[in-house]
């Protein structure tokens, strides 16, 4: 049989651009952040993980212009060999202190931190235990480890403690969950899971992908818990409020130096160019320097969430700027978001398999630097379409 059968014989997303129903892949031909043009035609850009709206700062984007100059364009090789700047050095100690562990490690992206941390822990004797609604880079980080996957229910609790009690007392067991998850905007119970962990002899590991900048005074889950020790590593990314790509990890010393000598995703990659490492570093400063950005983003959730609700929209669980509209089917949520397109907003839709079947929805997220007057119109299409759509009374 040919390799290549599959290929040949894979219809869908050629059906859907014949019919001009893609989603995908639309190429942006300018941006200011807030609003975006696709094939000429502008849009508030409702889809971004830009959530404090940095990537068009100043004096982010200075950082990055000298540190090119400085360093040039590319690292050119591994953290492990000639790869390794004194910018990685500083961000991975400015990380550590600003969310009060030992220390970090700087990956390439957020997807190889947690490919490279969780498949380094899990050894052949160890279980990995995970929300059903993790990240798939979580996922395929424990598929890369030697030893078991075991999942529970999404933010189930007595599900989870099923999982752990089930797990034989000889076993190293790894407990890793989304702090935010991404799709839902909805918060893990990190208290519960941290203290069954203890209860089970498991570590516990965060991915704050969508958190840091966000909750916690920008701190991420475990400081809005106010839990910072009991969660052992904290992950997370620079492509969303950090405004640059890479990703890094933080816990205690050992278990960073370990990681560090183990993961494949980052002795076998190239690092983060020196621009990346200072756009990270100069949106770390401002993060810390100036809490507004993490107090606005979450100011225009509030105020999204609850006009939505009212509106008659079903936003699920979200409790952050980030607001699924579910909408339950396929054909429904593409031809919502097509309408919403066309009408002025980019939205991203969300199908199955990423989510369960009948779980269809429209991810939409919001950024620090959206104005009101954007809010608004956003809200107002948002209306029109559910209206004319039947998605809402
Ligand atoms: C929860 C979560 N973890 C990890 C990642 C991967 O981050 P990156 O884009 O830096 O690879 C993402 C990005 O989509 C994410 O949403």
């Amino acid at each position: 049989m040919d390799l290549f059968e599959k290929c040949y014989g894979y219809t869908e997303a050629k059906d859907a651009i014949r019919d001009g129903v893609y989603p995908y892949f639309i190429p942006m031909t300018e941006t200011e952040g807030t609003e975006s043009v696709f094939h000429g035609h502008r849009l508030i850009m409702c889809g971004s993980n830009n959530y404090l709206g940095l990537t068009t700062d100043p004096r982010v984007q200075q950082a990055a212009i000298e540190a090119v100059r400085r360093f040039g364009t590319s690292c050119t090789g591994s953290r492990f060999l000639n790869g390794t700047l004194e910018l990685h050095e500083q961000l991975e100690h400015e990380l550590a202190e600003w969310l009060g562990k030992e220390a970090a490690l700087v990956f390439s992206t957020g997807m190889q931190t947690n490919l490279g941390t969780i498949s380094a822990l899990v050894a052949r004797n160890d279980i990995v235990i995970l929300d059903k609604d993790d990240h798939a880079s979580i996922v395929d980080g424990a598929r890369l480890g030697w030893g078991k996957t075991r999942r529970f229910r999404h933010n189930d609790m007595a599900d989870l403690k099923r999982v752990l009690s089930s797990i034989a007392e000889d076993k190293g067991k790894f407990v890793v969950v989304d702090g935010l998850f991404s799709m839902g905007g909805d918060l893990a119970p990190l208290p519960e899971i941290a203290a069954l962990c203890k209860k089970y002899g498991a570590r516990l590991m965060v991915d704050d992908a969508h958190s840091i900048g966000v909750m916690g005074g920008g701190r991420g889950t475990a400081a809005h818990f106010g839990i910072t020790e009991q969660v052992d590593l904290i992950m997370s990314t620079f492509s969303k409020s950090f405004a640059s790509l890479g990703g890094f990890i933080a816990g205690d010393e050992p278990i960073i130096h370990y990681v560090k000598h183990h993961a494949r995703s980052l002795i076998f990659s190239a690092s983060i160019p020196a621009s990346n490492a200072a756009a990270a570093l100069a949106a770390l400063k401002i993060m810390r320097d100036e809490p507004e950005h993490s107090a606005r983003v979450n100011a225009i959730g509030d105020r999204v969430r609850k006009e939505l609700s009212a509106m008659g929209f079903n936003i699920g669980h979200s409790v952050s700027p980030i607001i699924p509209i579910f909408i339950g089917d396929t054909p429904s949520t593409i031809l919502a978001w097509k309408t919403l397109f066309d009408a002025g907003v980019f939205v991203n839709p969300v199908l199955a398999p990423a989510v369960l079947a009948g779980q269809e929805l429209l991810r939409t997220s919001y950024m620090a630097s959206h104005t009101d007057a954007q809010i608004d119109r956003a809200l107002e299409i948002y209306r029109k379409v559910g209206k004319q759509l039947g998605l809402i009374p």
